[in-house]
C-alpha cells in the first residue's frame, strides 16, 4: 500500500467524519433557531387575537348589548371576533391556524381534539403554566402547535357562560342551553391554539445543511488536490529517485548520477546524507578492488 494511498484514506476518513459532524450540528442549531422564529410568529398572532378579543369585549359589546334579548349578533362575541379576524389574515397566510377550544364549548366546532384536551387539562392542573408547545404529525404534514390558556377573569364572561337563564335569550335560541355554560370565575375553560407548519422549518434547516456540506466538500477537495500535489513534489518523487539510485548502488553499479534534492527540508538532507554514504561506499569498494 503506497504512501499516497494511506494518506488519502486517512484524509478521506477525517473529512467524512468532519463533514458529517458539522452538518449534523448545523442542522440541529438551524432547526432550533427556525422553531424559535416560528414560535415568535405564533406569539405575535396570539397577542393580536387577544387584542381583538379585548377590543370586542370593551368597545363593541357595550354598544350592542341592548339588543341582546331580541337580536343576537355574533360580531360582539370575543372569540367570534378573534376567529373572524384570523380568517381574513388566513387569506394571505393560509399556513397558520387558530382555534379557541373549550372542554365544554358553546359552539361544537370548538370541541378540542385529544391533544388539545390534554393541553387544556394541563393548564387546569397547573395555573402557573403560560404556554405549551408541541410538534404534531398530521396527514397534512407536521405542525408546531402552541396553546395558551383561556381563563375566566371577568364577571362579564359569565353573563353568557354561567347559566342559560341569565344568558341573552337570542343566544340560547341560536346555540342551545346545553353547551358553553357552567363556567366559573377563575376557571381555565379552554385554550387559544395556534399552529404553524413545520415544513418551513425543515426546509430552512435542510437548505443550510446542503450549503454547509457543499462548502465543506469544496474545501476538502481543495485540501485533497493541494496536499496530493505537495506530497508528490516534496516527498514521493524525490524518494522514488533516491530509491532508484539506492537500488543500482546496492548492486555495485555506480554509473548512475547522484541525486540531490534542492531545498533544505528533511528529504533534502536525506539525499545529501545518502550521497555521502554512497561516496564512502564507492571509496571502500575501490580499496577492496585494489
Ligand atoms: C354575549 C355573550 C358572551 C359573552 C359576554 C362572552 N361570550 Fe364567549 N362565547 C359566546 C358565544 C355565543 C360563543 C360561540 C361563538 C362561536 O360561534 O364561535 C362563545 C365562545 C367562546 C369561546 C370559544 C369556545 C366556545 O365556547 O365555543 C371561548 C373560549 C369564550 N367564548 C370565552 C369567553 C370569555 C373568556 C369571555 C369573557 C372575556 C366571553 N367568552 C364572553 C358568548 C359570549
Amino acid at each position: 500500500m503506497g504512501l499516497r494511498f494511506k494518506y488519502n484514506i486517512v484524509l478521506l476518513l477525517a473529512c467524512a467524519v468532519g463533514i458529517t459532524v458539522a452538518t449534523a450540528i448545523s442542522y440541529v442549531i438551524v432547526r432550533k433557531t427556525a422553531v424559535q422564529e416560528v414560535e415568535q410568529s405564533i406569539n405575535l398572532l396570539r397577542a393580536n387575537a387577544t387584542a381583538v378579543r379585548s377590543y370586542t369585549l370593551n368597545n363593541i359589546d357595550p354598544l350592542l348589548s341592548d339588543n341582546g334579548d331580541i337580536l343576537f349578533l355574533p360580531e360582539k362575541i370575543t372569540s367570534f371576533a378573534a376567529r373572524s379576524v384570523f380568517d381574513t389574515f388566513n387569506e394571505e397566510f393560509p399556513e397558520f391556524r387558530y382555534k379557541e377550544a373549550a372542554l365544554n364549548p358553546t359552539n361544537p366546532a370548538d370541541l378540542p381534539n385529544a391533544l388539545e384536551t390534554d393541553m387544556i387539562e394541563q393548564f387546569r392542573a397547573d395555573p402557573s403554566l403560560e404556554r405549551i408547545a408541541a410538534e404534531v404529525e398530521t396527514d397534512e404534514g407536521s405542525f408546531l402547535t402552541v396553546a395558551f390558556p383561556v381563563t375566566i377573569y371577568q364577571e362579564g364572561c359569565l353573563r353568557c357562560h354561567s347559566d342559560p337563564d341569565i344568558a341573552p335569550p337570542a343566544m340560547v335560541d341560536l346555540y342551545g342551553s346545553e353547551n358553553g355554560f357552567g363556567w366559573q370565575l377563575g376557571e381555565t375553560v379552554g385554550a387559544q391554539i395556534i399552529s404553524a407548519p413545520m415544513a418551513l422549518v425543515e426546509e430552512r434547516a435542510r437548505e443550510t445543511a446542503i450549503i454547509l456540506v457543499s462548502g465543506l466538500a469544496f474545501v476538502f477537495l481543495l485540501v485533497f488536490v493541494l496536499t496530493n500535489l505537495m506530497l508528490a513534489r516534496i516527498v514521493l518523487r524525490p524518494v522514488r529517485r533516491m530509491s532508484t539510485v539506492a537500488e543500482k548502488v546496492s548492486m555495485g553499479d555506480f554509473s548512475i548520477d547522484e541525486y540531490r534534492k534542492p531545498g533544505k527540508d528533511e528529504i533534502s538532507s536525506l539525499s545529501i546524507s545518502f550521497n555521502r554514504m554512497r561516496r564512502s561506499l564507492e571509496r571502500a569498494m575501490s580499496m577492496i578492488d585494489v
